[in-house]
C-alpha cells in the first residue's frame, strides 16, 4: 500500500454537504485527503472489513449518457459503505419528457442524499446543484469528468508514489472532459501537464487560463501544443482519450482525419521516460487513439484505473454524504 500523504491535521477539510462538479472546487488539502481515505477505504476493502459509513443512505443516479465504469463503481461503491443505489435513466423519469431540471432537483431531494448525474451539457449539472437541497456529484459531463480523474490522480499516486514533480501528458482531443478535468486535477497536486491536440482541438481558453493561474500557486506548468513529440518528452504519466466522445458520433470520419499522428503508439512513447505509465480512461478504441501494444503493454494501468473508480468515488460519497 501507499504511505498516506502527509496532511496537516488542521487542514482535514469539512466536505460534507457539498457537491462535486469540478476539480477547480476543491483546494489541494481537500483532493489529497480525498485521496488519502480512497487509499484507506481500498484498503479496508481488501482485508474484508466492513466500512458502513453510509448506512441508510441513498444515492440517485441519473444517466442520460451510456456508462459501465460509472454506473457499476457507484452502484458497488453505495453499497458497500452499507447504503443503497438507484439508477435513474433519463429515459425513464420525467426529465426525459421535459420536466424541469429545477423541479427534479427538489423532488428528489426530499428522497435521497445525493445525486449523481452524468449529462451533456455542464450547466445542466451547475442548475441541478443550484436547486438540489443534497449534494450533487458530476458524473460526466461534455466539460469535465472530475471523478474519473480523482481515480486517476489515485492510479498515479499508487504506481508512482508521488504526485508532486510528476510530468503528465495527454495527447488528442483537448476539448473534451477527460482534457479538462486532468487539466485541473494535475495543476492541484503540483505535476506539470502538456497536452497535445490538433488545431481546433485545443482545450478550452478559460479552463486553461485558470490552470495556469492555479499552477503558479502549485509549482506546475501547463503546456498547449500541436506536436505529440514535444508533449510526450520525458513523461511520467502518458494518458489519452477517444477522439469522439459521447454526443459527438456524427463527427466521427471528420475525427479520424484530424486526430491524425495523434496516435500513442510505440513509437511516440519512445519520447517518455523509460518508466512511465499509460492511463485512459476507458472505452477505448485499439487502433485510433492507443495501438493495442501500448494500452495492453507492460506500461498501461488502465485496468488498475477502472478499478479505482470504486475507491475514490466511496471517499467522495462518504465525505460528501455522511
Ligand atoms: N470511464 C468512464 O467513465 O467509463 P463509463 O463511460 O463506462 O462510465
Ligand atoms: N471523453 C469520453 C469519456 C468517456 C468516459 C466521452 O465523453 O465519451
Amino acid at each position: 500500500m501507499v504511505e498516506a500523504i502527509k496532511l496537516n491535521e488542521k487542514n482535514n477539510p469539512q466536505l460534507k454537504g457539498k457537491d462535486f462538479l469540478q476539480l477547480s472546487d476543491f483546494t489541494t488539502d481537500e483532493i489529497l485527503y480525498l485521496l488519502n481515505d480512497a487509499l484507506e477505504l481500498k484498503e479496508m476493502q481488501k482485508q474484508g472489513q466492513p466500512h458502513p459509513f453510509l448506512s441508510g443512505k441513498v444515492l440517485g443516479m441519473i444517466f442520460e449518457k451510456s456508462s459501465t465504469r460509472t454506473r457499476v463503481s457507484f452502484e458497488v461503491g453505495m453499497l458497500q459503505l452499507g447504503g443503497h443505489a438507484i439508477f435513474l435513466s433519463s429515459k425513464d423519469i420525467q426529465l426525459g419528457r421535459g420536466e424541469s431540471i429545477s423541479d427534479t432537483a427538489k423532488v428528489l431531494s426530499r428522497y435521497v442524499d445525493g445525486i449523481m448525474i452524468r449529462t451533456f451539457s455542464h450547466d445542466s449539472v451547475k442548475e441541478l446543484a443550484e436547486h438540489a437541497t443534497v449534494p450533487v456529484i458530476n458524473g460526466l459531463t461534455d466539460l469535465q469528468h472530475p471523478t474519473q480523474v480523482l481515480a486517476d490522480l489515485l492510479t498515479i499516486l499508487e504506481h508512482k508514489g508521488k504526485l508532486e514533480g510528476l510530468k503528465l501528458c495527454y495527447i488528442g482531443d483537448g476539448n473534451n472532459n477527460m482534457a479538462h478535468s486532468l487539466m485541473e486535477g494535475a495543476v492541484k497536486v503540483g505535476m506539470d501537464v502538456s497536452i497535445a491536440s490538433p488545431p481546433g482541438y485545443l482545450p478550452d481558453g478559460k479552463i486553461t487560463e485558470a490552470a495556469i493561474k492555479e499552477g503558479l500557486q502549485t509549482g506546475s506548468s501547463v503546456v498547449i501544443t500541436n506536436n505529440p513529440l514535444e508533449a510526450i518528452k520525458d513523461a511520467d504519466v502518458v494518458v489519452t482519450d477517444v477522439w469522439t466522445s459521447m454526443g459527438q458520433e456524427e463527427e466521427t470520419e471528420k475525427r479520424l482525419k484530424a486526430f491524425e499522428g495523434f496516435q500513442v503508439n510505440e513509437e511516440l512513447c519512445k519520447q517518455a521516460k523509460a518508466d512511465y505509465i499509460f492511463l485512459h480512461c476507458l472505452p477505448a478504441h485499439r487502433d485510433e487513439e492507443v495501438t493495442g501494444d501500448i494500452i495492453d503493454g507492460t506500461h498501461s494501468v488502465v485496468f488498475d484505473e477502472a478499478e479505482n473508480r470504486l475507491h475514490a468515488q466511496k471517499a467522495i460519497l462518504k465525505h460528501l454524504l455522511a
